[in-house]
């Protein structure tokens, strides 16, 4: 205690060095923070989820009591590893992944609430994340999510994305689900 209180002093002034350096750099950044260099750019590609099986995207992991007998699985928390290709099938270019967790959060329909990352590994967008949250209400045509923020060339982004059902199909009891993702959000060119 009695060192912790010798040591003070120092710890301030330090910490004040440290914040005053800190500002100054940020300052020097301040042209590639990009807050007036944003220009709207639509990205489109699809999500592959295969839920079952051994190569399954999609885990299951926790459940409230209610949720084994409930319908609409309500209290269902799931977190998922998806594909992201520029075309629909699973053999066209891998442009990265869509991780998160969904959970089944409306006990009335069909909706899910999506916190969702969308991480760009290839393509022009490589190396640049997405993070997207909101409702999705599964059986609409189309579902609309906030796109949050990013990172990389979406630093400071702001936009929306419409998610829609591209293909459905059970296989050997593994269902492959292709969804359409079509985003709207601000680009950073420099
Ligand atoms: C799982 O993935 C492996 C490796 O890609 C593949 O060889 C295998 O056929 C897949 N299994 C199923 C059931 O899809």
């Amino acid at each position: 205690m009695a060192k912790l209180n010798t040591n003070y002093p120092i710890l301030v002034i330090f910490t004040l060095l440290i914040a005053t350096k800190i500002r100054a750099s940020d300052e020097l950044r301040l042209d590639n923070i990009c807050l007036n260099n944003q220009n709207l750019v639509k990205v489109h590609f699809y999500v592959h989820d295969v839920s079952g099986g051994p190569n399954s995207t999609v885990q299951e992991v926790a459940r409230a009591a209610v949720s084994t007998d409930d319908p609409l699985s309500f209290g269902k928390i799931l977190v998922l590893d998806d594909m992201i290709t520029t075309g629909p099938g699973r053999d066209s270019k891998e442009l990265g992944k869509l991780q998160g967790i969904i959970t089944s959060a409306d006990m009335k329909i069909t909706a899910m609430a999506m916190s969702i990352n969308v991480v760009f590994t290839s393509g022009e967008y490589k190396g640049s994340t997405l993070s997207i949250a909101g409702r999705n209400q599964v059986l609409d045509r189309e579902r609309r999510m906030a796109v949050v923020g990013g990172t990389g060339v979406f630093r400071f982004t702001r936009g929306y994305a419409i998610i829609s059902t591209y293909s459905n199909r059970v296989e050997d009891s593994v269902l492959y689900f292709v969804a359409e993702l079509t985003i709207y959000t601000t680009f950073c060119h420099v």
